[in-house]
């Protein structure tokens, strides 16, 4: 076989790979891809960051390229409108066909009464300048009002808003983010729809396995997100906890010949959970998609397992005085950023 072959055949095997991301049942009737890009370019002294030229829009393009047919955001993240530029794009150039692309947002806490949430659907709907969402998660069981104060909206009226929404048609599917076992086991007792999907922070300092396992139980998709943990700097910060080096993580990812946050995202697949990596770069869109084509043994994701020490992230300790608030609290709570007095 001559050079030029060999190249055809190994690129055409690189983008069967690529494309050849997996699918969850949703307990809906409707299919759920088992990975989904990550958006959220966090936070400057601004507020959440506001993506520059195109930034965002050119990351799904290569991404729908390489394969992703997944893309996370929330109404706070300010990443929507490109998003959906991007699927129009991709759309008109006969590359795919919406059905093929896979939407998820969230509903923000200033929203949560149930005449807000199909309003605020809407706004986003017309930020994508598309006609229905795959899945729209209520982002917190926190609800807050105008003003940013405390608002004691019952996260259970706002679960009816969501349910309006979806018989409506706006939204093919519905579930929550950050909710507590508790919170998601009333929400399972008391809605008149199941939520179709969890989405909590899950990485090797997080593992999450009482929450995992209910939600599963019920038949509730999960998806992790920040799956990279402590491995990488994130917006600026450098977690303490195991590191991109870490020997552990690197034994395994050497014998499958892969990068230590390929086997982190694999751990996650393994678990039945949908990773979100969230990255603006080429070369790791690629890396973060080639996870198809081996398995972790039980005894690696075990030994994965042995990181968890409960340490999150995303702790918006600043509401932890709400009635809904869902995590452990903390004695030294930090300023609330989203303060507008
Ligand atoms: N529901 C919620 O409340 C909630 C909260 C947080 C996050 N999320 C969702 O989850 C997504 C991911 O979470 P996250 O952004 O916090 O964390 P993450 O995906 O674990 O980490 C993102 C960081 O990892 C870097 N990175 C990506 N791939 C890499 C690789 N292969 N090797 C080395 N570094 C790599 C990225 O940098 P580059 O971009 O420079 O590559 C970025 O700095 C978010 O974007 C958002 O969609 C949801």
């Amino acid at each position: 076989m001559d050079v030029a072959t060999n190249c055809l055949l190994l690129f055409t095997l690189m983008n069967l790979c690529f494309a050849n991301v997996p699918k969850y049942q949703l307990n809906d009737g409707r299919r759920i891809p088992a990975l989904a890009l990550g958006t959220y370019l966090g936070y400057d002294k601004n507020g959440a960051v506001i993506p520059q030229n195109n930034l965002v829009r050119d990351v799904i393009l290569q991404a729908i390229d390489v394969g992703y047919r997944h893309f996370d955001t929330a109404t706070i993240y300010n990443t929507e409108e490109e998003i959906g530029q991007a699927v129009r794009i991709k759309v008109a150039e006969g590359a795919v066909k919406r059905e093929d692309i896979f939407i998820t947002t969230k509903l923000w806490n200033t929203h949560h009464r149930r005449e807000d949430v199909l309003k605020a659907l809407r706004e986003s709907l017309s930020k994508f300048e598309l006609n229905y969402i795959d899945l729209y998660l209520m982002h917190w069981p926190i609800g807050l009002s105008e003003d940013y104060s405390y608002s004691d909206v019952d996260y259970l009226e706002t679960w009816r808003g969501l349910e309006d929404a979806q018989k409506l048609g706006l939204v093919k599917s519905i579930g929550v983010s950050n909710f507590n076992k508790q919170q998601l086991e009333r929400l399972i007792k008391e809605g008149r729809v199941k939520p179709a999907v969890l989405q909590i922070e899950i990485h090797p300092q997080i593992i999450q396995t009482e929450l995992v396992s209910y939600a599963q139980s019920q038949g509730v998709v999960v998806m992790g997100y920040s799956p990279f943990g402590s491995l990488v700097m994130r917006y600026g910060i450098d977690f303490p906890g195991p590191k991109i080096d870490n020997p552990t993580l690197l034994e395994i990812a050497t014998k499958y010949s892969k990068t230590t946050p390929q086997v982190v995202l694999r751990w996650l697949v393994d678990r039945n959970i949908i990773p979100i990596p969230k990255t603006v770069k080429y070369s790791r869109l690629k890396e973060n998609i080639n996870i198809f084509d081996f398995e972790l043994t039980k005894e690696e994701i075990q030994k994965i397992n042995e990181f968890d020490d409960e340490t999150r992230y995303t702790i918006p300790s600043f509401w932890q005085s709400h009635r809904y608030y869902p995590f452990e609290k903390v004695d030294n709570p930090i300023p609330n950023p989203f303060s507008r007095s």
